[in-house]
């Protein structure tokens, strides 16, 4: 299985989702690749942010290689499952897919936890590291029903 994973800037939510996911994965022997990417653009080339890199380090998972990348319309081409953070993703998403956007393979990520929620990770880029230890949570939980589900 490739799983894509996909928020705004690729700096906070989907990096750690992307540690935490490979990290499970790994552990469970599951051979899939996992990776992530934003919808703005505007960290293209950065690490992630230093407070997702810290509390992914603090439950042992090293992110700090990831670099930030623009999702393409050209994903549709490459993943089976992509994963949006919240509704201004999925817009924007739509709008880089363009004809490529394929219903059947994009879904909320919290879809996972608490289905046909529809429901946001919430952007911890505005607060304080409270927002991002929350976030960590929120993404280790719904993780583990991923793989709960797929393996
Ligand atoms: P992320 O958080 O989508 O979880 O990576 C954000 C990071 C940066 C910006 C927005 C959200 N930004 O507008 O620069």
């Amino acid at each position: 299985m490739k799983v894509l994973m996909v928020c705004l800037g690729n700096i906070c939510r989907s990096p750690l989702a992307e540690g935490v996911l490979k990290d499970k994965a790994k552990k469970h022997q599951l051979n899939w690749v996992i990776e992530s990417a934003g919808t703005n653009g505007l960290h293209n080339g950065e690490a992630p942010h230093p407070l997702s890199q810290k509390v992914a380090l603090q439950h042992g998972i090293d992110i700090r290689d990831q670099v930030s990348r623009r999702c393409t319309a050209t994903d549709f081409d490459v993943y089976d499952k992509i994963y949006v953070m919240a509704d201004d993703v999925m817009h924007q998403l739509k709008q880089i897919a363009g004809k490529k956007f394929d219903v059947n393979k994009v879904d909320y990520f919290l879809n996972e936890l608490q289905p046909n929620s529809n429901a946001a990770v919430p952007d911890p880029w505005y607060g304080n590291e409270d927002g991002y230890i929350k976030v960590y949570d929120i993404i280790n939980k719904t993780c583990d029903a991923i793989i709960e589900k797929y393996k």
